[in-house]
Parts: C-alpha cells; sequence; structure tokens
C-alpha cells in the first residue's frame, strides 16, 4: 500500500528504518509491503503483530501455492524481497524476484547480500517492459498486492503463462473490484494510492483463461477481514501504537516539511477509504490460484 498524496518520500521514511522504498510500510510490516489479511481479531488489535502477521500471511499463500523445497517461483512486483525470503526460509525455494521500481530491487539487492543463503536463492531483476523480463522456466509464479499498479492485467497473465511450467500455478493475492465500484470510486482510490487498476472480479477468470490457465483452482475471499477486524482495530492502532513511533522520528513543526502526523493521517484517509469500500460491496480482497494448461 502507497498513498499517492504523499507528503514525505517513500525512500526517506523506510530509510529510517534500512528500508529504503518501504515508506510507512516499513513501520507497520516491516519488509512485507502488504497488509496482514488474516481473520485474527488479536493480531489486528495488536501492532506489534502486524508484522509478524504478514509473514504467518506468506505462508498460508506458500502452501495454497504448493511450494515446497525446489520449487522455483517467480515473484512479480517482488517489493523488498521479505516475501521472497521467506520462501527461501522456511519453504527452501528458489525465487526470480522482478520489479519496476529501482529503489526496491537496490534494497532487496542489500537485504538479500546480508545472507548467503538469501544470496544464493533469490535472484532481484529490473524490470520496464517487454524483452526485460527474465526467460527461465517456474513452476509457481505469484504476485502480491501489486495488480492494482498494472495497467494491462491480460499482458501480465500472458508472460508470466508463457515462463510457468505445464501444470504450474499462478497465485495472485490483491484488492479486487466488485461490478458495484464506479469511475468516481476508481478515481478516489487512485487519488490514495496514485494507481486505480483494480482487477474486476467478474473479468479475473476469463483473462487468465485467454492467457492459458485453467479456470481457478481456489479463490479464497479475504473482504470479511476488512469488514471485520481491520475495521474495528486499524484506526485506533495507528494511533495509538504507530503514531507516537512516527511523532518521535518526525515531530510537529520542525520545519523539516516531514510530518510523522501528517503521514498517519494520510495513510489513514487511503484505507479508510478501503474500509468504506469493503462494507460498501465495492471493494474485496482476493486471493485466486489457477493452473498453467
Ligand atoms: C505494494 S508493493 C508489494 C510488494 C510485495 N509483493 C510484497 O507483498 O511485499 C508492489 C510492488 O509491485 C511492483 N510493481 C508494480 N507494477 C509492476 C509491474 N508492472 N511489473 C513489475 N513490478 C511491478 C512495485 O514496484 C512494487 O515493488
Amino acid at each position: 500500500m502507497r498513498s499517492g498524496n504523499l507528503h514525505y518520500r517513500a525512500e526517506e521514511v523506510g530509510d529510517a528504518l534500512g528500508l529504503p522504498g518501504a515508506g510507512i510500510l516499513a513501520w507497520l510490516t516491516d519488509d512485507q509491503l502488504h497488509p496482514p489479511m488474516l481473520d485474527d481479531e488479536e493480531m489486528w488489535r495488536d501492532g506489534d503483530r502486524w508484522g509478524p502477521g504478514a509473514r504467518e500471511y506468506v505462508s498460508e499463500l506458500a502452501l495454497l501455492a504448493g511450494v515446497r523445497p525446489g520449487t522455483r517461483v517467480l515473484d512479480v512486483g517482488c517489493g523488498l524481497c521479505g516475501p521472497a525470503r521467506l520462501l527461501v526460509d522456511r519453504f527452501e525455494a528458489t525465487v526470480t524476484a522482478i520489479s519496476n521500481s529501482g529503489t526496491h530491487v537496490a534494497t532487496s539487492r542489500t537485504l538479500n547480500d546480508r545472507s548467503p543463503r538469501h544470496r544464493g536463492s533469490i535472484s532481484v531483476h529490473y524490470v520496464d517492459g517487454p524483452g526485460t523480463w527474465p526467460d527461465r522456466p517456474v513452476d509457481v509464479a505469484w504476485s502480491l498486492n501489486m495488480l492494482y499498479q498494472v495497467p494491462d492485467h491480460r499482458e501480465m497473465y500472458g508472460r508470466v503463462s508463457d515462463l510457468l511450467v505445464p501444470a504450474g500455478r499462478l497465485l495472485m493475492d490483491d484488492w479486487m473490484a466488485t461490478d458495484l465500484m464506479t469511475e468516481s470510486d476508481l478515481r478516489s482510490f487512485g487519488h490514495h494510492f496514485q494507481y486505480r487498476n483494480l482487477a474486476r472480479i467478474s473479468r479475473v477468470e476469463s483473462e487468465l483463461v485467454d492467457a492459458g490457465f485453467y479456470p481457478a483452482v481456489h479463490v479464497v475471499d479475504r473482504g470479511e477481514v476488512g469488514r471485520g477486524p481491520m475495521r474495528r482495530h486499524f484506526e485506533p492502532v495507528m494511533t495509538s501504537h504507530f503514531l507516537p513511533r512516527l511523532l518521535a522520528r518526525w515531530p510537529d513543526g520542525d520545519g523539516a516539511g516531514v510530518s510523522g502526523r501528517r503521514m498517519v493521517r494520510d495513510f489513514l484517509d487511503a484505507v479508510n477509504l478501503t474500509l468504506d469500500l469493503y462494507s460498501s460491496g465495492k471493494l474485496t480482497y482476493r486471493t485466486v490460484v489457477a493452473v498453467k494448461r
């Protein structure tokens, strides 16, 4: 998640914790740049548990995707390679990680280089369009919390399909819009999150089939997390747990142009919009797993 209404630079905010490019998420979920979409009231109630929750969530996804020792994974939109390192550590996978953010690629390499195991098992590539993707075949491809940034989903599914071995799996885990989502809702979403290319539930399946997949083998809807525990605890925990930490680093009125309070307010505005969209049935969060034909 990232606010498009930025009053700070994502590099600077993440850099304060040694995670350039992570923005405010470095403070919430460390090197995992996705929400911990677990239906777990106690986790949402405790800000110290959001980072571990985001890691736990990746493990749950890895099991759904069928990752096991030796599985070759393509991570599309790898962020800081937090999920990739976890796939190596907990599942003994090897990962080809790609991102269109130079900052994320650089931070990923720095973090991976800290351990010979990560350096040897994860290769990180900067991609910026046709001809820049790596071409080694993979058993599993996955994308976490990034589809909303991709302008042409069909094209991405096609590229992934080309790299997957027959019967290989694609797992996508993302915000997805229902047909109730209007243009005006999408504009609001884009205002806060910079991008507005949400996948549409009504199109995902046919687009995947067109790109060479069978219909999804798993669809897990997590909208209830956004209507339940996340809705109940997100704002209180941001205010009581994270705001004091950001204020200690970027106090009110220090004149540097960066304000912890402003950051938290912007982020709350953005996330509260999604919570309203979940509640009105316009938005949901889904894990979709499909098998290559
Ligand atoms: C919100 S972050 C999520 C990172 C990571 N999946 C995670 O969960 O920690 C989105 C990532 O997708 C990348 N991304 C967005 N559009 C992309 C594209 N078209 N091709 C490759 N990477 C892309 C961004 O640069 C960023 O690294």
